[in-house]
């Protein structure tokens, strides 16, 4: 059963370490044009209880969200927990406020997972809660960067500009980290959006990577894979080990 899940996603596991604490973590994706052949395979990784949500699903968009969304989580999972895996055990269901939460899993540490969804791909990563973490795909879109830039400050806005190779990966990189910081606090896009105002956005060897004024603790790291950026919340004083490919 284990097996169904490996298939199709794609996995790459994440190196977490700070100075008195290492850890792992997993990243999960699939492309959205994959529905159909993981959709032939539901009840050998769903639990009961994401069958019957997944079979009550009217919206096309939405089951595909769905699906391929609990699909990457168990594949994650799996990445982390190792054979002993067993994905029909494990209910990813959402919580109060609709944040995934992972239930029947046993594992030391407890482990949380991050979903995200665009038109081309969804994604999940797999982290132990003890380290809070959250993830966000967008696509780079020109007609949603003048909406994108209605809720970013001027200079951020700046900053994003002067680092990215592009106005519409500059918005869309700090439009992903407000969405991904908004996930790993649990309070989605609810609040003013300058409250997640990015600091110190960069350019590195391969991603672009920032801060937050309100939020110290934390730290971005974004990657611009074809159509998609993809973005990584994590404590600010972690040092992250992931290999994402190019083929993403
Ligand atoms: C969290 C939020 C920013 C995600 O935006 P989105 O456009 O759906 O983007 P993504 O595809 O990247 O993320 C979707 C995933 O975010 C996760 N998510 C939803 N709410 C979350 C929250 N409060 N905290 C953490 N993660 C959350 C879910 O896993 C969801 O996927 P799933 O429904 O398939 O499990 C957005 O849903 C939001 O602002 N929510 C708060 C407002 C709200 O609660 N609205 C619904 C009331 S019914």
């Amino acid at each position: 059963m284990a097996g169904a899940i490996s298939l199709l996603a794609q996995v790459a596991p994440l190196d977490l370490q700070r100075e008195d604490y290492r850890a792992s973590a997993a990243l999960a994706w699939i492309a959205t044009g994959d529905f159909q052949r993981v959709a032939e395979r539901a009840p050998d990784f769903l639990h009961a209880d994401e069958l019957a949500a997944f079979r009550a699903l009217k919206i096309a968009r939405r089951q595909t969200s769905y699906l391929l969304g609990r699909y990457t989580a168990k594949a994650a999972l799996h990445a982390c927990v190792g054979p002993a895996f067993v994905p029909t055990a494990i209910n990813v269901a959402p919580g109060v406020f609709n944040q995934p939460v992972v239930h029947g899993l046993v594992a030391t540490p407890p482990l949380g997972v991050s979903i995200s969804h665009s038109e081309r791909m969804v994604c999940a990563l797999a982290y132990p809660e003890e380290h809070p973490m959250a993830i966000d795909v967008e696509e780079i879109d020109a007609e949603r960067t003048h909406v994108m830039l209605t809720q970013i400050g001027d200079a951020e806005a700046d900053r994003a500009r002067a680092a990215c190779t592009s106005p519409d990966l500059a918005a869309t990189v700090v439009w992903s980290a407000k969405e991904a910081l908004s996930k790993a606090l649990r309070c989605g896009m609810t609040c003013p959006f300058e409250i997640f105002e990015t600091i110190e956005l960069e350019a590195r060897d391969g991603y672009y990577a920032g801060r937050f004024k309100n939020f110290a603790q934390y730290k971005f790291h974004s990657w611009h894979r074809q159509t998609s950026v993809l973005t990584l919340v994590l404590p600010r004083k972690t040092e992250l080990g992931l290999a994402l490919p190019h083929t993403l």
